[in-house]
């Protein structure tokens, strides 16, 4: 069969090579690839900034917004050939850390945690892949066309168990969101904050296009321009911060009105410096009792609560969400961003 694969650290080493069809193992399935998302995470490892690829390998099968079709199921595993499904991208440290001996690995406290398509074991960019049945999860057969957006679902769907869980901490009635960045992270949190009631604004530089239809589609208003002047129109309570510019990142941090909160979602790069005035930045934090806390990756009860979600969602406004869509032989021009891209996927 065919994989997207990359020698990891190495940068322009992206190739779609013919690989061994997988065996899949006891207690696992073994899945028709259907599609594959793209995000920055990916474009980071095919520029040789990040990724590992499996102990003894040069090269790593990328992937891990994953799709697929079950091809065969053991008997027992909750699964039947033709579901729908997408895998879990986490695996617990070996040891493990006393999160993931929990459950937890997307809380892993020792770093010794895996990754499909990312960090030491292959990811789900191939034509077939095999998976334990424990860490696959089904979809609604409705969601047919948009299954790939479940992985950054999944993401989306922790950052809001987390807000809310701080939202506990004293009387907290939040009324605004402002969402930085209209990637796809950006507008699958400004959807799941609509569906919580909130009134929706996201800020992003894109000033036409599909961007602000989807955020008008919820209900929601668009911004543009500097984020100091949107921040104190709108009066955030939350803001969830999805641009991947250090900068914005920066400037969130106070953005939001008193006991407010700040979820960082963005992997930005690294050697960006920033002047700020660190004593107003700390001060303004404390005297305001707010909270900026980060996020990353996903546990099985977000995968559920994200399958939840979509199910709930109008399909034709996710589908806007896949801005093109390329065949496998082709994948490279995946990770390239034309201007109007919001989600590029790979079909398989
Ligand atoms: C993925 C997460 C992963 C993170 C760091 C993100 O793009 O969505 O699942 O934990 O990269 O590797």
């Amino acid at each position: 069969m065919l994989a997207l694969t990359v020698k990891p650290r190495t940068p322009d080493s992206l190739a779609v090579l013919e690989v061994p069809d997988p065996e899949p193992g006891p207690g696992e399935l073994l899945v028709d690839g259907i599609a594959l998302g793209v995000c920055g995470t990916d474009v980071e490892i095919s520029l040789g900034d990040y990724g590992t690829a499996p102990e003894g390998r040069e090269r790593l099968v990328l992937g891990h917004e994953s799709f697929g079709r079950v091809r065969t199921a053991p008997e027992g595993s909750g699964f039947s050939v033709g579901d729908l499904v997408v895998g879990v991208v986490r695996r617990p440290d070996p040891e493990p850390c006393p999160a993931c001996a929990q459950g937890e690995f997307d809380m892993c406290r020792n770093n010794r945690y895996t990754e499909r398509g990312i960090e030491g074991r292959d990811g789900f960019g191939s034509q077939m892949w095999s998976i334990e049945a424990d860490y696959a999860v089904a979809l609604d057969p409705a969601l047919s066309q948009v299954g790939v957006l479940m992985e950054p679902t999944t993401v989306v769907a922790k950052a809001w168990e987390q807000i809310e869980q701080i939202n506990t901490r004293a009387w907290q009635h939040p009324e605004r969101l402002l969402v930085t960045g209209a990637g796809p992270i950006g507008l699958l949190a400004a959807l799941l904050g609509a569906a919580r009631g909130l009134q929706v604004h996201v800020l992003d530089r894109a000033a036409a296009g599909a961007k602000p239809r989807m955020v008008d589609a919820l209900g929601g208003q668009y911004h543009t321009g500097a984020i100091d002047e949107v921040a104190a129109k709108v009066k955030p309570d939350i803001i969830i911060e999805a641009t991947g510019s250090p900068e914005v990142a920066m400037s969130v941090v106070n953005a939001v009105t008193p006991a407010g909160i700040v979820c960082m979602t963005s992997v930005t790069p690294i050697g960006h410096n920033v002047e700020i005035d660190a004593g107003t930045l700390n001060r303004e934090l404390v005297l305001e009792n707010r909270v900026v806390f980060g996020t990353v990756n996903a546990n099985m009860r977000h995968y559920r609560a994200a399958a939840s979600a979509l199910a709930a969602a109008d399909t034709s406004w996710l589908e806007q969400l896949i801005t093109r869509r390329v065949p496998l032989a082709k994948a490279e021009e995946a990770f390239e961003r034309g201007a109007d891209d919001i989600k590029v996927v790979i079909e398989l």
